[in-house]
């Protein structure tokens, strides 16, 4: 497998770079590819993960297969039926890029969550509740709500998203679209946390965007990976302690254990903690979606 840092690499020249996701813009049409950076603590590390563009891009098209009766914004993630000039870098492309059509983002990101960790454990510290929802006093970190809940956030273009309630996402989105990303939140979130807790691993939140083409609401963006999910190994998650992270916890200790300060510039990394991160990925993607692996095994291995 050939490891991507970025697609300036094959030649090409992006019309936006995320932290992971490079973005074509074709017109109506987006070609999102995912390459194997890693960021940890909000800093992108110097070396790759080799395969974890893949990882991300393949659990997603997985999860959109999943939820088939949900509209969503892919079109092809067939290299082959990509514009020529991307046509032509299948074998670097193909795996990691998505052929999506382009989608007027809902302001909104919709996190469903069903154990209580990250914001959510700060601001039920502070005030019992989260984003307005009031919960049942005693509850640990990492402890099992209830009930699912719907957490939206808006996105901020610096720093970290801030948790509002539902009243404040209805003034921003209208009432009805409001109410038809939560709902869907919801019920994504619900399928997706049973369909992977058998599988071993516990999806303890998720975060979904939501965009509009022409008059349809459609899923749009990545969808239940490491990337925008707190996934749990099952049985690792003991209420009054973070349970690692499945992907980013052997990083995250190494970074840890080297005294960074957590600003950039990051340190370099042993091969040894890439290789290891790597098998994580592809040890949750084997988990929840063993048929997909060998399906993609030319781009995964
Ligand atoms: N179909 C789509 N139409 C428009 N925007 C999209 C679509 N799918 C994903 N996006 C946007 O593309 C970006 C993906 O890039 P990413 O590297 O994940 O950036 P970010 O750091 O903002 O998460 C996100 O801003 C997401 O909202
Ligand atoms: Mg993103």
């Amino acid at each position: 497998m050939r490891a991507l840092r970025s697609t300036t690499e094959l030649g090409l020249a992006p019309d936006f770079q995320g932290k992971v996701r490079e973005i074509f813009d074709l017109g109506q049409q987006l070609l999102i590819v995912a390459t194997d950076r890693i960021s940890a603590y909000d800093v992108v590390m110097n070396e790759v993960v080799p395969g974890r563009g893949v990882v991300l891009t393949v659990m997603t098209l997985a999860w959109l297969d999943f939820f088939r009766d949900v509209p969503n914004h892919l079109l092809t993630a067939d290299p082959e039926a990509f514009p020529p000039r991307f046509r032509c870098l299948r074998d670097e492309l193909g795996g990691r890029s998505m052929l999506v059509r382009k989608a007027q983002r809902l302001p909104v990101e919709c996190v469903a969550r069903g154990y209580l960790a990250g914001s959510a454990f700060k601001s039920y510290q502070r005030e019992g509740a989260i984003c307005g929802i009031a919960l049942p006093p005693g509850l640990s970190l990492a402890q099992q709500l209830p009930e699912p809940i719907f957490t939206p956030a808006t996105k901020a273009d610096v720093g970290h998203d801030e948790n509002i309630d539902f009243a404040h996402a209805a003034r921003l989105l209208g009432d009805a679209d409001a109410a038809a990303a939560r709902d869907f939140t919801l019920r994504l979130y619900a399928a997706a946390a049973r369909y992977a807790a058998p599988r071993g691993v516990i999806v303890a939140d998720t975060k979904f965007e939501f965009g509009r083409v022409g008059g349809q609401l459609v899923l749009i963006d990545e969808v239940l990976t490491p990337d925008s999910s707190r996934f749990w190994p099952a049985g690792a998650a003991l209420p009054g302690r973070e349970p690692p992270s499945w992907d980013k916890q052997i990083l995250r200790n190494h970074l840890d254990a080297c005294g960074w300060n957590r600003q950039p510039p990051p340190p370099a990394l042993p091969a040894e903690v890439l290789a290891r991160t790597a098998a994580r990925y592809h040890e949750v993607l084997a988990l929840l979606f063993p048929a997909e692996v060998t399906r993609w095994r030319p781009f995964l291995s």
